[in-house]
């Protein structure tokens, strides 16, 4: 059984000091349950030096929400993965956030995981539909297409550090969570890409929902066998329900 990885992405938050006291609340939440699952938090990038200094020793990992799909050069207001790979242990590619506001495609997505995994980070690749493809009937050929696409030509040691979070993109920030029995249903999908890509090597991949994941609904994602963690947003911001997450995900 694959352990639950319950990943806090911070978005656009945070003053320095809250983040400070966000990862010191948040390094206590993670000790607690560390026998029984892997947390991290990805907050903004001028915070990841000193974050990563308060989960330095800790179980707490430190990711970065994006990082750049060229290595070096002319990229100004880039980050590169070797840059990251300093300061923090893990990223986030492909949030709907980035493919919306930022245009990133799917191949660019690719670079990036290419990136990513070369520099030695780990990576959580986000996937998932709009609420347009799901009423047209499409949902699970647009994550086949995302899926397919990101992880063309990734490197077989790959699955150890990949993570694939199905974050479907109506149910982000909106308080309208996708039921457990969607999640579940894409997370089959999902997994039939993966071995596909991976073979065998596929149950080392861990897949992660996001979108409105809370402390109320937690539990019944984490209850879903298909689902081995959570990609959450505004949630990991309030210390007291962030933590009570990762409590659900010691019995999920
Ligand atoms: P949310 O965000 O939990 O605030 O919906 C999830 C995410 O975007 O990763």
């Amino acid at each position: 059984m694959r352990k639950p990885l319950i990943i806090g992405n911070w978005k656009m938050n945070t003053s320095l000091d809250e983040a400070r006291a966000l990862a010191e609340a948040t390094v206590q939440a993670s000790d607690d349950a560390a026998n029984a699952a892997e947390v991290g938090i990805c907050p903004p990038f001028p915070w990841l030096v000193p974050v990563s200094r308060i989960a330095d020793g800790t179980s707490l990992r430190i990711g970065a929400q994006d990082c750049a799909a060229t290595t070096n050069g002319a990229f100004t207001g880039d980050v590169s993965a070797d840059m990251l790979a300093s300061c923090c242990s893990f990223t986030l590619i492909g949030h709907s956030e980035r493919r919306a506001h930022h245009h990133e495609t799917d191949e660019v997505v690719r670079d990036k995981i290419h990136n990513a995994l070369g520099a030695g980070l780990g990576v959580i690749l986000c996937v998932g539909e709009t609420m347009q493809q799901r009423e047209g009937g499409y949902a699970a050929d647009i994550v086949t297409k995302q899926l397919d696409i990101a992880l063309d030509r990734v490197p077989n040691d790959a699955p150890g550090r990949l993570s694939v979070a199905y974050e479907p993109v109506w149910a982000i920030g909106t308080g309208n969570a996708a039921t457990a029995q969607d999640a579940s249903e894409m997370a089959l999908t999902i997994r039939r890409g993966l071995t596909a890509a991976f073979g065998n090597l596929n149950d080392r991949v861990r897949i992660l929902y996001g979108g409105s994941a809370n402390d109320t609904n937690a539990a019944d994602f984490l209850g879903v066998g298909e689902v081995d963690g959570l990609l959450v947003g505004g949630a990991s911001l309030k210390p007291e329900v962030f933590a009570s997450m990762i409590e659900a995900s010691r019995h999920g």
